[in-house]
């Protein structure tokens, strides 16, 4: 259960060879080959530096940055053959590198370690990703906002507690979802900023004897500075929880959205419907149509969560500087990224086919005595206080329960039985389009506003 331990870059201090069982649990390649690209990236960056500050010669910079380029073709083709034995990306590509061309090769690690490595691949890494995350996000901005544009005035019921509340529009609806998701990406764009640093030339914790630049390897790598302490370098990972805790609340945003759509699909409500193509049917109950999608997104809310908990959970008990527990915060980021990724693709795919039952929407508007409060506001305009008016129509509302009527289909007498402050202008307010209309002012539901709030947002989102 052995295997020969020269091989491997670290084998000279040791006599016996690593354990075949270490040897697994120990690997990270299996999972870590995804940073190859940004590894070698910071390799090349790394060796430009190293000649600049002349520490290795041009000529060997140039042999070891057209090595790394065909280590990365090789790789990017397929070609490339990743040995557990060789534990990690880093490894695996270092000696793939001596291999290639040869004693040259080694000099690539000079100044360096994986600590400082690892970091840097890792944000390099991250960095790209919140960028296409970012993206996604924008798209599925945009689907909201030509929903709301379709459905700027068409009214539904407004709940709290679940129950029928007060009428809006569902225009302001979506654009409520629309708001959410541009506080995820501005999150998401404050992490980024926080994590744009290079953590390179910290070395294993305590930085190097060699002269290096670390600014030009930052300046090469699009980083906006670098980091200010080795060995808080070569152990932070508070982007990765920085951006776990984004993309959890994404998730959690993303999880409100399918509940509704859900509830919304549902025969009991049938307010909307998706398209064919973005429902799967039932193995046994040929009537079936699920919006499995939405129940996928909120079920996969919980991982995202998990993710953060280990993230937090991996960090909270490690001692300065850089500790093996750390290898352990690349799965469960790879996770978050994945999963926040696919779900943005699925919203971003699903709401354009969302289409609206109108009819269901203002029906069950109508039928929930939404429009109560402004009666109420009503009573007050006519000079009562509001505490009086809210028993007035509460007292309306019991009546019109037990006569089987909406608020607006009760007649003028019957009203006035309840407050002779009541006159025929009052059918106005008691009309779902007059309630939602009057309440146009910033923030409000009446379409006029949601017409202007979805202008602002196009412009955040698109400009
Ligand atoms: N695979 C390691 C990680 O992901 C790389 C750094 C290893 N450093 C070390 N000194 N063993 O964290």
């Amino acid at each position: 259960m052995t295997s020969n331990n020269t091989e491997k870059p670290w084998g000279g201090r040791f006599s016996a060879p690593t354990d075949k069982f270490v040897e697994i649990f120990t690997e990270s390649v299996s999972y870590d080959q995804r940073l190859a690209h940004y590894d070698i990236m910071g390799s090349i960056a790394h060796v430009r530096m190293l000649a600049k500050v002349s520490v290795i010669s041009e000529k060997e910079s140039k042999q070891i940055i057209q090595g790394l380029e065909k280590i990365e073709n090789d790789i990017s083709s397929g070609q490339f053959q990743w040995l557990t034995e060789l534990e990690d990306v880093h490894m695996n590509i270092e000696t793939a590198l001596v291999e290639h061309i040869g004693d040259v090769g080694k000099k690539l690690h000079t100044g360096r370690s994986r600590n400082d490595q690892v970091a840097t691949d890792i944000r390099l890494y991250l960095r790209e990703e919140i960028d296409q995350i970012c993206e996604k996000l924008n798209e599925a901005l945009n689907a909201l906002i030509k929903l709301a544009k379709e459905q700027y005035d068409t009214i539904m019921p407004g709940f709290t507690h679940m129950q029928s509340a007060q009428p809006v529009t569902f225009g302001h609806h979506i654009m409520a979802w629309a708001e959410m998701l541009l506080r995820d990406r501005s999150r998401l764009q404050d992490c980024r900023k926080r994590l744009n640093l290079l953590p390179l030339g910290a070395a294993a914790l305590a930085g190097t004897t060699y002269p290096i630049d670390r600014e030009y390897v930052a300046e090469q790598l699009g980083f906006d500075g670098v980091t200010q302490n080795s060995l808080d370098s070569v152990s932070d990972r508070d982007f990765a929880i920085e951006f776990s805790a984004s993309a959890s609340l994404i998730m959690m945003h993303l999880s409100r959205f399918s509940e509704e759509l859900i509830l919304w699909i549902s025969q009991a409500n049938g307010f909307i419907d998706m398209g064919d193509a973005w429902c799967t049917g039932s193995s046994i109950m040929p009537q079936k149509k699920n919006p499995d999608i939405p129940e996928l997104v909120r079920g996969k809310t919980g991982r995202v969560y998990g993710d953060l908990m280990s993230l937090l959970t991996l960090m909270k008990g490690q001692p300065l500087a850089y500790n093996r527990d750390n290898q352990e915060d690349k799965e469960s980021l790879f996770d978050a990224i994945d999963t926040v990724k696919m779900c943005l693709i699925a919203y971003a795919g699903l709401i354009p086919t969302i289409t609206v039952n109108r009819e269901a929407m203002y029906q069950a508007a109508a039928e929930g005595f939404a429009t109560a409060t402004d009666l109420a506001d009503y009573l007050v305009v006519n000079g009562l206080a509001f505490r009086d008016a809210h028993e007035i129509v509460g007292k309306t509302v019991q009546f019109a329960i037990q006569h089987e009527k909406t608020l607006s289909e009760l007649t003028l007498p019957e009203l006035q039985q309840f407050s002779d402050a009541i006159k025929e202008d009052v059918f106005s307010v008691l009309e779902l389009e007059g309630s939602v209309a009057a309440r146009n002012h910033i923030g409000g539901t009446a379409p006029e506003q949601v017409k202007l709030a979805i202008e602002r947002l196009n412009k955040l989102v698109n400009e």
